[in-house]
């Protein structure tokens, strides 16, 4: 687990070697002018030092030249600091459209992983290497932070929030999971393990371990316990509230006239708080659902509402992992 560089973790993402690059440069530029800066001084101490007990140090005037130059040069510098790491944060945190999905729950102290295709892990996931990998994360109770090393990538998983973050190995191998925000008393021991494989042992993994119903037929089910359908059918059967089917990813005009992407947050808040932001033409008459669905349910419930399509079927069949082998094929190593 070690890269080549003692106290450096070893570097397993498409990212990593930026993040690093990046730091070195930072960390040689600090070295220079600490050098730089040091030496001066000592060279200064010697060159200038008191030889007689009464001596009078000539005045000194202002060199604006001087204070130019040592003003762009600093200038000039940290701009590259700040376009380079500005470069390599949009990269990361700006997550790619064709990816495997993973739900991610924190709580106090466990990660709770399920995959798109059903599979639920705990304090462990299992990725395929040289896939794009999208974590869309929430906690049941505090701030926790999902964070490994090796991909150089960390994002805080927020309680009544949903965050992202992704990335994709380029190695196979075990890696560490840690949580890096405190999080209570067994925060330290909220750690984990992502293992990468091979895609073909990932797809041996994935059909092993079928069994679990997928998100989105979870979804569909308390969909249905929940009596969501007698108002909100998934194609505007009940009438009483907007359809669900295409509803994902698409902008909503709310009833002020405002605008809203109904992305996972918002579908998240009209679940929780409909009042909060009505769909125009719709009264407010939904009751809240706070404190009736767990924060794994409401997972559930988005990727159900995800899964509805405009072409109005549902793509929620039970436990089968060939929908995350279907998007792409990994690319040559
Ligand atoms: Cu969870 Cu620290």
């Amino acid at each position: 687990m070690q890269g080549w560089i003692p106290i450096v973790p070893e570097s397993a993402s498409s990212f990593s070697w930026k993040v690093d690059a990046l730091y070195f440069y930072l960390s040689g530029v600090t070295l220079f002018f600490t050098l730089l800066i040091s030496g001066t001084l000592i060279f200064f101490v010697i060159r200038y030092r008191r030889r007689t007990p009464y001596e009078i140090p000539r005045p000194v005037a202002g060199s604006h030249k001087l204070e130019t130059v040592w003003t762009v040069i600093p200038f000039v510098i940290a701009m590259t600091m700040f376009l380079w790491g500005a470069t390599v944060y949009f990269e990361q945190y700006k997550p790619p459209q064709n990816a495997i999905e993973v739900y991610v729950v924190g709580k106090q102290w466990m990660w709770k992983l399920q995959h798109a295709t059903g599979q639920r892990e705990i304090n462990e996931l299992h990725v395929p290497v040289g896939r794009k990998v999208k974590l869309i994360m929430t906690s049941e109770d505090v701030i926790h932070d999902f964070f490994v090393p090796a991909f150089r990538t960390k994002a805080d998983v927020v309680p009544g929030r949903y965050t992202t973050m992704w990335f994709e190995a380029t190695k196979p191998g075990r890696y560490h999971l840690f949580c890096a925000e405190y999080c209570g008393m067994n925060h330290s021991g909220m750690t984990g393990t992502v293992v990468v494989l091979e895609p073909r042992d990932f797809d041996n993994w994935l059909s092993g371990n079928t069994g679990t119903m997928t998100p989105a037929a979870a979804g569909q089910q308390l969909y249905q316990t929940l009596g969501c359908a007698s108002c909100h059918g998934a194609n505007g059967e009940g009438g009483r509230g907007p359809a669900l089917t295409g509803t994902f990813d698409s902008e909503i005009t709310l009833t002020n006239g405002g605008k809203v992407k109904a992305d996972e947050g918002y579908l998240r808040e009209s679940i929780i708080n409909p009042q909060a932001k009505l769909v125009a033409g719709f009264g407010p008459i939904m009751p809240t659902f706070q404190g009736q669905v767990t924060e794994d349910q409401l997972v559930q419930l988005l990727a159900y509402i995800k899964s509805l399509h405009t072409t109005g079927t549902t793509t929620t069949p039970a436990a089968s992992p060939s929908p995350a082998r279907a998007v792409a094929s990994p690319s040559p190593r």
